[in-house]
């Protein structure tokens, strides 16, 4: 029998390749998706070097911008601060992982999570809600290795492993996950060498402008140039990690009902959200607004817990797509210590009247805010004073 084992080149899914052959007596065909900057030939050569039977690369960055990060920004997708990197990136890890296993014939599929996470809930559902007849094995779960255990258990089976081993680190282009270790103490500061996307404010320089183009939702050019999603990510990540922005550091609260302490860096993520959400603002009437908050947040919560293929999505999919349908113009940010500061913000469907709103001019008749009051505070008023005379402390 044959497994498809997820394969980062990581310590846990290297271990697995060893203990896959021998706990469970089976053929090991390793899958490694390069979804961030995963250097694919050195991963497979260490994982041909560590029995796999045939190690299968993948270079998916752009299917994951196009695909998956473009549906996130339509949907403003965040769960508290954090973008959803990691979850985000799960669903198209199955995808692929399904796809390839029913190309090779294979039944069961390996992946390196933890029994404490969110990980193993977004695989496995993902995984058979595409194929129900594949049956997935989570080592992690049942080996009960420590960190300690399993770097003796590499040692003693000649698996290298690089030595930034403090951190357990998950990373692609829409962000950098970084939990364990020191981390776990909360009523410590984070360290600064768990950050390596993003400088920490205290030593960003002076500050710098980008503006962002959107076509319909999505960014379409960067400081004037156009380029595809994937390249404007790409960028930012260096422009914005450099002026401190992205740090989110966070008391979460995940699925299967654990807190935990989790720090990410999200420079690109959080420039482009945040710019998008600016568009919206300035374009969407209210109701537009509020309805797509309620959606918005639904889609993220889903997200998160793992129901990426639930036929949910798809209906708010084209929702957000609707929605998105107007959301094209330009925002102007200065990046500054961590801070992003609106400098300017543009588009042919702005419902932003300035002959309307500014003080100096009078084409707004403010006598008639008053007859709308009379009747707009009726409500409340009539309640009041109905209900008041009930009240009991
Ligand atoms: N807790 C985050 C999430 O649920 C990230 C988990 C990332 N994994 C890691 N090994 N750092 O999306
Ligand atoms: C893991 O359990 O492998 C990482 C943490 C998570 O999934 O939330």
């Amino acid at each position: 029998e044959k497994a498809l084992l997820l394969y980062s080149g990581g310590l846990d899914t290297s271990v697995m390749v060893r203990w896959i052959k021998e706990k469970m007596n089976m053929d090991v065909v390793t899958l490694t998706l390069d979804i961030g900057n995963s250097d694919l030939e050195e991963i497979k050569e260490k994982a041909l070097k560590l029995g796999a039977i045939d190690a299968i690369t993948l270079d998916v960055k752009k299917e994951f911008a196009d695909n998956y990060i473009s549906r996130e920004i339509h949907a403003n997708g965040l769960y508290g601060e954090y973008p959803l990197s990691t979850a985000l990136a799960r669903p198209l890890m199955a995808e692929k992982a399904v796809s390839v296993a029913n190309e090779n014939d294979i039944k069961f599929i390996a992946h390196g999570s933890t029994g404490k996470g969110n990980d193993q809930v977004r695989f496995e559902v993902s995984i058979n809600a595409l194929d129900n007849n594949i049956k997935v094995i989570a080592p992690v779960r049942e080996w009960n290795m420590t960190r300690a255990d399993e770097l003796e258990y590499a040692k003693m089976n000649n698996i290298y492993v690089k030595s930034d081993g403090k951190y357990s680190v998950d990373e692609n282009i829409w962000g950098r996950s970084i939990e364990g270790s020191s981390i776990e103490n909360i009523n410590e500061p984070v360290n600064d060498d768990a950050f390596e996307w993003v400088t920490p404010p205290q030593y960003c320089g002076s500050g710098e402008p980008v503006s962002i183009e959107f076509y319909k939702g999505l960014p379409s050019s960067l400081n004037g140039k156009s380029m595809d999603l994937l390249s404007i990510i790409k960028n930012l990540n260096i422009i914005a990690g450099r002026n401190g922005i992205g740090i989110i550091n966070m008391i979460e609260s995940r699925l299967i009902g654990l807190k935990s302490h989790e720090v990410y860096e999200c420079p690109a993520a959080s420039v482009i959200l945040k710019a998008h959400k600016y568009l919206e603002n300035l374009i969407l009437n209210k109701n537009e607004l509020s309805v797509k908050n309620y959606i918005d947040n639904f889609w993220s919560n889903m997200v998160y817990n793992g129901l990426w293929f639930d036929p949910s999505m798809e209906h708010m999919n084209q929702f957000e797509k609707s929605s998105n349908q107007y959301i094209t113009g330009s925002v102007n940010l200065r990046l500054y210590k961590g801070n992003m500061i609106l400098e300017g913000i543009e588009s042919p469907y702005s419902l932003y009247d300035y002959n309307t709103i500014n003080y100096e001019t009078g084409v707004f008749d403010q006598g008639s805010s008053k007859g709308f009051i009379d009747i707009y505070k009726n409500e409340t008023v009539r309640s009041n004073r109905v209900k008041k005379a009930l009240t009991v402390i």
